[in-house]
C-alpha cells in the first residue's frame, strides 16, 4: 500500500470509526449557505469531541426538501432540518451516548433486512 493511500485511510478514520454520518447540505433541500455553515460546525464538533465517527458530505439524497439531512449509520437514522443547534443535541445524545433524538427522526432503515440469496 502506498503511503499516500495509507495516509488517506488514516485521515478518514476508517480503522477506528464506530459511526458514519452523511450530510446533504443542499442546494435543493436547503439553502446552500445554511448547509455550509452546518458542515463547518459538524467538522469542528466531531473533531473537538473526538467522537469516533467518520463524516461525509454527500451530494444529494434525492429528497431535495426538508434539509439539511443527516444520516447516521449503522443505525440508519435520518434527521431532517438539521441546524447547528440540533446537531449539537444529536451529537451529545445520539453520537456520543447512543440515544437517538426520537422527535427529530424522519426515517429509519438500518439496511439489515437483506438476506443472502437462498436463505
Ligand atoms: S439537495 Fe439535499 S437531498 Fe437533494
Amino acid at each position: 500500500m502506498s503511503s499516500k493511500l495509507s495516509d488517506g485511510l488514516d485521515k478518514a478514520g476508517i480503522a477506528r470509526a464506530e459511526l458514519h454520518v452523511f450530510l446533504c447540505i443542499g442546494p435543493d433541500c436547503c439553502r446552500a449557505r445554511a448547509g455550509e455553515l452546518l458542515w463547518e460546525f459538524v467538522k469542528k464538533r466531531v473533531k473537538e469531541t473526538g467522537v469516533r465517527a467518520m463524516r461525509t458530505k454527500a451530494g444529494c439524497f434525492r429528497i431535495c426538501t426538508g434539509g439539511p439531512w443527516l444520516v447516521v449509520y449503522p443505525d440508519g437514522i435520518w434527521y431532517g432540518g438539521v441546524t447547528p443547534a440540533r446537531f449539537e443535541r444529536i451529537l451529545q445524545e445520539h453520537l456520543l451516548r447512543g440515544h437517538p433524538v426520537r422527535e427529530w427522526i424522519v426515517a429509519e432503515n438500518d439496511l439489515q433486512r437483506r438476506s443472502p440469496a437462498g436463505e
